[in-house]
């Protein structure tokens, strides 16, 4: 087992194996309160390290029923502090009773107005990286897995939801009974309450949403099944039972988080139109890449998100084609380059394995581990074969089931059961994992509809009038091509006629809609978006967006009006969005 920077637990000493929870959420007082009772393997000494964040730990007991002694270790500002907890002899159970503070950093409380039915409140979790601590005293490593079953009481009108076998329909009790009989890391554990209902769309998956959203959420992912079943032909059974989708309110920090059996998703892939569902394939790649071999410390995060990016283009490639799976190679490579712009092509933070000891997860965490794992797999897709790729990475699942892995574990792996019959690839294993920057033997993705584009795009910077002849039939990666592509420095005139013409400022689509905000802002037209601006980031608190347009407004002249708007916003984002943003716009409280 190798070290976690980011956990104070001491696995090889004592561990736990299954958590059975009881808690109470209190949507008056905003804290989740109750008791923890884990059930531990004791390896070597006599106590156990939790980890726990921001936690009011009431009372400690043993399976003998008598109180334990615990102490608590320097508080640190991202890890919180370690729980250490004297153990007796045969000691198999710690009972802990605790309660979370009003703003601990995995929970978001939304009041009613920030949902989409307007009258009750809301609740979410978010777990990834190192949050799970702040609403349970647990390991939270991902090298760590356990069981759990769960009750959790909530106010009656109210539907719970976890990363669980789950409830299609509210009970007139408010009591919610959870069982995850499949060992997760802290990170996956997930609740949800709120006023949220369940529509299937296959035989073994659904959506859930509020709703007034759901209808609409069903049918953008009416093709789910289809989904999984495409997923199990290219990469083995999947072993998580029900596959369950989860629209959350705008402010969920991300596009979706991976939480097994219920992916949570943002509200704003539905776009009407199935156009921005491949997030929710990214999200199911996880059930493989994450979930089942998951990576053994954040060091290792693109063990888990370049695989997924991986898994996510072949399974988008099977169900929408090669036109579109290229597309987003296309993009997503573009997305990589823009990020060494930013990181600089020498920072350690370009590697694949990265070294985050002594600093937030979050912080080193980039679309490197996605773009440049996903150009990593491809390069070794391409210099064997297809098939043979495939038949490994099934293997690799298998084999490393319900494990974790570290960067070193998979390439001995991959060395010892697949390069050893391509001999004549020659892969340079050690430049991409471990050397920063680009490869040179890595190449740009192509995408020949992209291609085409690039034609229109020439001449539109030779004749802004041709402008007119784009078909609006379009897909959205190309409309999204397009707008990145754009001359840097647009002119008045012709910011105008494509702000008019195309209406991308209040697309229905929230890529393109947050692409062109971002687009003219930088261009130095933000000021005349500004009601679509504010408008969008009050509603939408999506780091992936909000990043990109306060950044903008800081560097074109608009300082004043970013700080006025994420005034407004702030309390509507959930913690991981409001860390990033209050650095940003070096924002003081209070
Ligand atoms: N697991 C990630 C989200 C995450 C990463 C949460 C790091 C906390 C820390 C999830 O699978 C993800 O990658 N989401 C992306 C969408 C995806 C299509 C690239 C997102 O949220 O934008
Ligand atoms: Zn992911």
């Amino acid at each position: 087992m190798v070290s976690d920077p980011h956990s104070f637990s001491k696995p090889e000493d004592a561990v736990v194996k299954h958590l059975d929870l009881d808690i109470l959420v209190d949507f008056e007082s905003h804290v989740i309160g109750g008791i923890a009772s884990w059930d531990i393997d004791v390896k070597n000494g006599n106590k156990i390290i939790f980890d726990t964040r921001n936690l009011k730990i009431e009372s400690i007991k043993l399976d003998d029923g008598k109180d334990a002694n615990f102490s608590f270790g320097v508080e640190n500002p991202y890890l919180g502090k370690s729980l250490i907890v004297e153990l007796r002899p045969n000691t198999k159970k710690v009972i802990i009773q605790y309660a979370t503070s009003p703003d601990a950093a995995a929970l978001q409380w939304l009041s009613a107005d920030q949902t989409a039915g307007k009258e009750l409140p809301f609740l979410f979790t978010q777990g990834e990286a190192i949050l799970t601590r702040s609403w349970i005293p647990c390991q939270d490593s991902p090298g760590i897995r356990f069981t759990y079953s769960a009750k959790v009481t909530v106010p009656k009108s109210m539907l719970a939801l976890m990363s669980a076998v789950n409830p299609q329909a509210k009970n007139d009790k408010g009591v919610y009974s959870f069982i995850m009989d499949k060992a997760i890391p802290a990170y996956l554990m997930a609740l949800c309450v709120g006023d949220n209902a369940f529509q299937a769309v296959g035989p073994r998956t659904g959506v859930y949403s509020e709703p007034a959203m759901l209808s609409k959420s069903a049918w953008e992912l009416g093709e789910l099944e289809k989904f999984v079943t495409a997923a199990e032909e290219l990469y083995g059974p999947y072993r998580w039972g029900r596959y369950d989708v989860l629209i959350l309110p705008p402010s969920f920090p991300f596009g979706g988080m991976e939480n097994p059996k219920l992916t949570f998703a943002t509200p704003t892939i539905i776009a009407g139109d199935r156009s921005l569902t491949s997030l929710v394939a990214h999200e199911l790649a996880h059930s493989w890449s994450g979930n089942l071999v998951t990576n053994a410390t954040w060091n290792d995060f693109w063990m888990n998100e370049g695989f997924t990016m991986y898994f996510e283009r072949r399974l988008t490639e099977k169900v929408y084609g090669k036109d579109f799976a290229q597309m987003e190679a296309s993009l997503g490579y573009q997305d990589w380059m823009e990020e060494l712009k930013k990181i600089g092509m020498t920072s350690p933070d370009t590697r694949l394995y990265i070294n985050l000891e002594k600093r937030d997860p979050d912080d080193g965490m980039s679309d490197v581990a996605y773009e440049k794992g996903y150009a990593f797999l491809r390069y070794l897709e391409e210099k064997t074969n297809r098939d043979s790729f495939d038949t490994f990475l099934k293997n690799y699942f298998n084999h490393f089931a319900f494990k974790t892995i570290t960067t070193k574990d998979f390439v001995s792996y991959l060395k010892d059961n697949y390069l050893v019959k391509f001999p004549q690839a020659k892969i340079d294993i050690d430049e991409w994992i471990y050397k920063p920057g680009v490869p040179n033997v890595s190449k740009a993705p192509v995408s020949i509809l992209f291609v085409k584009l690039d034609e229109w795009l020439n001449s539109y910077k030779s004749n802004s009038k041709i402008v007119t002849e784009l078909p609006k039939t379009l897909s959205y990666q190309e409309w999204i091509y397009i707008i990145r592509n754009l001359p840097e420095k647009l002119s008045e005139s012709q910011f105008n006629s494509l702000n008019k013409q195309y209406g991308w400022a209040s697309s229905g689509n929230t890529e393109i809609q947050a692409a062109w905000l971002e687009k003219s802002i930088n261009a130095g037209f933000g000021k005349a978006l500004l009601t679509d601006i504010d408008k969008f980031l009050v509603k939408v608190g999506r780091r992936k967006f909000l990043e990109p347009l306060y950044t903008g407004m800081l560097n074109h002249g608009m300082e004043k009006e970013a700080n006025e708007i994420y005034k407004k916003a702030r309390r509507g984002y959930h913690f991981v969005s409001v860390q990033t943003i209050d650095a940003l716009l070096k924002y003081k409280t209070s």
